[in-house]
Order: C-alpha cells, then sequence, then structure tokens
C-alpha cells in the first residue's frame, strides 16, 4: 500500500496518541527477566493503530521486542505499510529500537517516504526518521534489482 501525499499528517496530537498506546502497551510487557517494559504503538497506512509489548522466554534468546510483536501483529492483519512508530521504554526514556528491530520496521516502511519513529524521552516526544537509525539499509527494494 502507498502513502498519499493526502494523507493526514501526523501531527503532535497523533504523536500523543501514539505515544499514550505504547504507554498503555509497556503496561502488558512479559517481562519476568530483564524487568524492563517497552511498548510500541504503529501507524499503518490506512491510519490504523497497533501496538505490541515485549514478550520475554525463559530461554532468553526467544525474547522478542515490542516493536517486532506490534510489527508482526500488523502484518498478520494484512497491513504492509507503516507510517510511523512510538516506543515508550519507562525505565530508560530516549532508548530507540534496537537493530534487529530496526531492520524489521524497514521491510515495512513506506516506499516513498521515511518511517516516522518517535520515542518517549525525558522532556517528551523525540521524532527521528528510520533512514536516520538505519542508514544504507538493505530492504525489499534490493532484492527487486536483483530480479530486474
Ligand atoms: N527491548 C524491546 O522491547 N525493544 C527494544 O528496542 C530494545 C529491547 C526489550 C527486549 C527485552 O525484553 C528487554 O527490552 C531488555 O533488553
Amino acid at each position: 500500500m502507498t502513502i498519499r501525499s493526502d494523507d493526514p499528517p501526523i501531527d503532535e496530537r497523533r504523536i500523543g496518541q501514539l505515544l499514550e498506546a505504547a504507554r498503555t502497551a509497556a503496561a502488558h510487557a512479559y517481562v519476568p527477566y530483564s524487568r524492563f517494559p517497552v511498548g510500541a504503538a504503529l501507524l499503518t497506512a490506512d491510519g490504523t493503530v497497533i501496538t505490541g509489548c515485549n514478550v520475554e522466554n525463559a530461554s532468553y534468546g526467544l525474547t522478542v521486542c515490542a516493536e517486532r510483536v506490534a510489527i508482526w501483529t500488523a502484518a498478520a492483519a494484512g497491513h504492509r505499510a507503516v507510517r510511523a512508530i512510538a516506543v515508550v521504554a519507562p525505565k530508560a526514556l530516549g532508548a530507540t529500537p534496537c537493530g534487529a528491530c530496526r531492520q524489521v520496521l524497514n521491510e515495512f516502511a513506506p516506499r516513498d517516504s521515511d518511517l516516522l519513529v518517535v520515542v518517549e524521552g525525558a522532556d517528551g516526544p523525540e521524532p527521528v526518521v528510520l533512514s536516520a537509525l538505519l542508514p544504507r539499509s538493505f530492504g525489499p527494494t534490493d532484492l527487486e534489482r536483483a530480479e530486474g
């Protein structure tokens, strides 16, 4: 799905809603090992908001971050483009998505615009674009080029 230029802007109000949804999701985090809850809320191309929280596992390595839970939930519901994601790590305000989540986010970034990442900082929302967090990324378009 493409992002159209007449799509509603991601304004302050919208960012506030996404952060609030991420905060609520963080309360559901399953974190018996790290005690480090994280919540994420993403905005899809059609305006749907989908949340996720981190879910840990006794085998540690199977832990999944909040961002990936949100992305995979969105993908499973049929969404293929994410305009923005808000992330709240209440115990480490300002923390940005890990490298693995950046790569997974890149898979569903809009083709013709950047994906907005907003983390909750100590002094309020901290917006940054995915291309700044993951420069010169490898993604679907590289494979499409190879096919051509
Ligand atoms: N975590 C996230 O959910 N998102 C991130 O971007 C970084 C880390 C989780 C994984 C684990 O449950 C806990 O935070 C500590 O690493």
